[in-house]
């Protein structure tokens, strides 16, 4: 569903990817890892579509659709979907009116009509319920003074919302306690289907304990070094990534 060839891309003229190949399948889920600085969060961005970065050579394609003229906004519409997209914080409008507006926004792009409230109570019931979300968190109000727990679990509550083709989820926050990791991992494991994928960037191996990649990807210095099963992961938690640094630059 994704294919990602020989993609580079710069931020104010610095180039931080510099020839991705990778392609997803859907039923597939995929981890990234690589040192700090080494362009996963870039990738992620790239992806998405994100103004401050300039593809400068290669492809991004969504079920054979070139992505490149397509805005972060049409992208999601389209099911791509990336974790922090909306970190706002938005006083006085609550979880469940936020994602009221995203679904309809939505099904505007699509030409549809809004969701009736019958229907979209319904669909917040199911999926809150799925991801025991407690009832007293749907009313508070969006981001504002949510803890990193309370944020995983908005954003994987989108998630399950929006039913996304292609999740990418940056979990980068090195603050995540085992409770966030759980939430992330639980979230991911019942939204999982034959028709979609997940991308998910994570310095921990203790995450993918709980997530089974089907295959691991160690980027540095904006290039995949080294793609693997989940034993990779096993491997780089052994070994670090030197031994990957000195492999890539011969
Ligand atoms: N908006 C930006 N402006 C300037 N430089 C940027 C910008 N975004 C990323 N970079 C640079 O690109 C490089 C890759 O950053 P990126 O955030 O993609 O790394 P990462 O692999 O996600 O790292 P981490 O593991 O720390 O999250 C870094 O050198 C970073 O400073
Ligand atoms: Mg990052």
């Amino acid at each position: 569903m994704l294919k990602i060839k020989n993609l580079h891309a710069s931020v104010d003229g610095k180039e931080i990817l510099r020839g991705i190949n990778l392609e997803v399948k859907a039923g597939e889920v995929h981890a990234i890892m690589g040192p700090n600085g080494s362009g996963k969060s870039t990738l992620a961005s790239v992806i998405a579509g994100k103004e401050e970065f300039e593809v400068t050579e290669g492809s991004i394609e969504l079920y054979g659709e070139d992505l490149e003229d397509i805005s972060p906004e049409e992208r999601a519409h389209k099911g791509v979907f990336l974790s922090f997209q909306y970190p706002v914080e938005i006083p006085g409008v609550s979880v469940t009116n936020f994602m009221k507006t995203a679904i309809n926004e939505s099904r505007k792009a699509k030409g549809l009509e809004d969701m009736p409230a019958k229907e979209m109570l319904k669909l917040i019931r199911e999926k809150s319920e799925l991801l025991e979300i407690d009832r007293k968190f749907l009313s508070r109000s969006l981001n504002e003074g949510f803890s990193g727990g309370e944020k995983k679990r908005n954003e994987i509550f989108q998630m399950a919302m929006l039913e996304p083709k292609v999740a990418i989820l940056d979990e980068t926050d090195s603050g995540l306690d085992i409770d966030a990791l759980r939430i992330v991992a639980n979230g991911v494991n019942k939204l999982k289907s034959k028709d979609n994928a997940v991308i998910l960037i994570t310095h921990y191996q203790r995450l993918l304990e709980y997530i089974v990649p089907d295959f691991v990807h160690v980027l540095h210095n904006g290039k995949i070094v080294k793609s693997g099963g989940k034993e990779l992961a096993l491997e780089l938690e052994d070994k670090g990534y030197d031994w990957l640094k000195q492999e890539a630059t011969v």
